[in-house]
């Protein structure tokens, strides 16, 4: 397999009968989530989204993908929350560590860009200077159309294609990501005559990254969609047996489940390769914004190694005890560096001479797991062989559907956000948006402005 799990180093901490013992819970939660009779069942579209979808979009997809290629030096990708960071770790993902700066001839795609995903007005400003004179395309995506965030980024970067290429040109250059029918930026969008893509209904923005909403910048960026969807496809397949002893994502969901109620209620995940920073922002919108509700669910982290083994290392090792850590381990780089002979021993490296690099790094890693594991934090790994689109399909299934059933096992509706509302309505109040006067009045009363 190109993902399997390894829960070896759990033996301290999950006695050898205790898997087994979730299996009645997860065959439930299992039905709840294939059969739909859980909580937030019209949001399961995702589960079939890699063997079952728009063909003629998924063309579409590719072509608009080739044009901007052909046409744009730059793609500005506008969204936020599950309309942002599934494109972002992807893209991150399966590029060359320094993408960004490549030589655009070395490139051979567009820089791909991600505005909207703050209110950060450096952000977009520094945004604007790098562009400069470049040929750039729009790619914004926002299944309300209203997001805030996204919605200013957007009006900005729109008011540049026009004032560069005019509203024809510009017409051609922006792609609008969003619900099929409903909307404020899909009625923008019929209306000026730009091309559209879908965010499926069924599919909730966490659980979107293989929908137009991650497809069309990750193909944008050079990488092989067919690739991504045919590795999704197949972990789909791999990963519909409820039988526990079968099912490495659903042993996965089983053993947080089983930890959390131990007292392990902090997961970080974790990487030991800087490209995979933005998988764990990722994933913990995932896991986060599907769990955390009901005043309960475990608390999503992430710490990237070894560079944080020289900060977070000690929290992680004597520290509150309330950690559990979930590594993802890359088996093969794709590109391995030699540690040069030297003709003196000064800096004390001759016992590695001739080693290469990723040796060293995952013997760090076994080094870590022992550390951890005396120090009394349960380390699970997932292991993926290579970095590459095809696993890395595999890869977002595998969490998709573990934190799906986690969910069911600890009893909340995996698919709904009710909490991320709370604080918009305040911030429309503050900012004097129609509609929401008395909130602002009551605020800045409380502010004593
Ligand atoms: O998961 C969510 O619901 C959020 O993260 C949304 O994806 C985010 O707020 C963006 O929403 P929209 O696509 O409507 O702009």
């Amino acid at each position: 397999a190109h993902v399997s799990f390894d829960s070896s180093a759990l033996k301290k901490f999950v006695h050898a009968n205790e898997l087994g013992e979730m299996q009645a819970m997860v065959t439930a939660a299992d039905e709840e989530l294939r059969k739909g009779t859980g909580a937030g069942a019209d949001f399961r579209d995702w589960l079939h989204l890699p063997s079952d979808y728009d063909k003629e979009e998924f063309a579409r997809i590719k072509k608009a993908a080739a044009k901007i290629k052909e046409d744009s030096d730059v793609l500005v990708v506008i969204g936020i929350g599950g309309s942002y960071l599934g494109a972002r770790m992807a893209v991150d993902f399966l590029h060359n560590t320094f993408y960004q700066a490549q030589d655009p001839a070395d490139r051979k795609a567009p820089l791909v860009l991600f505005a909207g995903n703050s209110l950060s007005s450096s952000y977009v400003y520094d945004m604007i200077k790098l562009i400069g004179d470049k040929d750039f395309s729009v790619n914004v995506i926002s299944k309300s159309g209203t997001t805030t965030e996204p919605s200013i980024a957007f009006r900005i970067f729109k008011q540049r294609l026009i004032d560069k290429y005019g509203e024809e040109g510009a017409k051609e250059r922006i792609y609008a990501t969003t619900d099929a029918k409903r909307g404020a930026l899909k009625t923008e969008a019929d209306a000026a005559g730009w091309e559209t893509f879908v965010i499926p209904d069924g599919v909730g923005g966490r659980y979107s990254v293989l929908s137009a909403v991650g497809l069309l910048p990750i193909a944008a960026s050079g990488a092989d969609i067919d690739q991504l969807m045919a590795g999704a496809a197949q972990a789909e397949h791999d990963y519909d047996n409820p039988d526990l002893s079968k099912n490495e994502a659903y042993q996965y969901a089983a053993y947080r489940n089983i930890l959390y109620r131990k007292g392990f209620t902090t997961e970080l995940l974790e990487n030991y390769e800087p490209n995979m920073t933005m998988l764990a922002e990722w994933w913990k919108q995932l896991a986060g914004e599907s769990e955390g509700k009901d005043q309960k669910g475990i608390y999503p982290s992430s710490a990237n190694f070894t560079t944080d083994l020289h900060s977070l290392g000690q929290y992680i090792q004597e520290g509150l005890r309330n950690l559990m850590e979930t590594v993802v381990k890359l088996d093969t780089p794709n590109h391995n560096v030699n540690i040069p002979e030297a003709d003196s021993n000064l800096d004390g490296l001759e016992y590695l001479q001739g080693k290469d690099m990723d040796w060293v790094n995952t013997k760090a890693y076994q080094a870590v797991v022992a550390a951890h594991t005396t120090g009394g934090v349960p380390v699970m790994t997932v292991h993926i062989d290579r970095e590459d689109e095809y696993t890395l399909g595999y890869l977002i299934y595998f969490f998709e559907v573990a934190i799906a059933i986690s969910g069911y096992l600890n009893g909340i509706n995996p698919f709904n956000q009710p909490g991320v509302e709370a604080y918009k309505t305040n911030m429309f109040g503050l900012l004097g948006k129609p509609g929401f006067e008395k909130i602002g009045d009551q605020l800045r009363k409380e502010m004593n402005e």
